[in-house]
């Protein structure tokens, strides 16, 4: 007989912990001729096709304002190579600094979205504000990826998945069971 884990009481405020697995993000903006970026980690796929994602952008991050005014964002992907820069943006705010200068980061111009790219990132989305319904309430945000970048290589990048207190997971290997999906529910 398998041996199963025993469950005990757990702090509902905690369970975070065991929730955010998605790769941390650095969303870039830009609003009145000031460009910004934070961290993120609190995300999720909507749709595929249009490409909607949801960002829960704090309402007290400078971020918030540039986002919600000028209705667009980028989301780039960073990997382990940028996890002191990661913490730093994300302990930071852009109403006192400018952090592309501070830490060294180099700003492209989108092709759709006024906000800049990251070239230090492995990938970039470029967003604009599908649906706001939820940001009064939720501080959620509903984008459409419009446009995406993305380096050939590596295929699959290590990417930081944050687990709270100050701890990242590092994407790691990967396993397959493609022989079991039906489909249609591989894309
Ligand atoms: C690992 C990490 C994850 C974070 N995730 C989020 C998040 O999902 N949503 C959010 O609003 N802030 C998040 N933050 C906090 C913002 O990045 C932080 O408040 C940032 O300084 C905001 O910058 P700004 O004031 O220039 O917008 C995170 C910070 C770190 C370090």
């Amino acid at each position: 007989m398998p041996r199963h884990p025993r469950k005990r009481d757990f702090p509902v405020a905690q369970v975070r912990r065991y929730l955010e697995p998605g790769p941390i993000l650095l969303i870039s903006s830009r609003w009145r001729g000031q460009a910004n970026v934070m961290t993120l980690g609190w995300h999720t796929v909507l749709e595929f096709a249009p490409s909607l994602v949801g960002l829960m952008i704090s309402a007290g991050n400078h971020s918030f304002r540039m986002i919600r005014e000028s209705r667009e964002c980028v989301i780039n992907l960073p990997t382990t190579a940028l996890t002191d820069t990661v913490v730093r943006i994300g302990n930071t705010t852009g109403a006192e600094i400018d952090k592309f200068a501070t830490f060294g980061l180099t700003p492209e111009e989108a092709t759709e979205v006024s906000a800049p790219l990251i070239r230090e990132c492995h990938a970039s989305f470029e967003c604009r504000l599908h649906d706001a319904a939820l940001v009064n309430r939720y501080n959620f945000f509903i984008f459409q990826v419009v446009k995406a970048h993305v380096a050939p290589t590596p295929k699959r990048p290590e990417t930081l998945h944050y687990t709270g207190e100050g701890v990242f997971m590092v994407a790691g290997r990967t396993i397959s069971r493609r022989a079991m999906f039906r489909p249609e529910i591989l894309d």
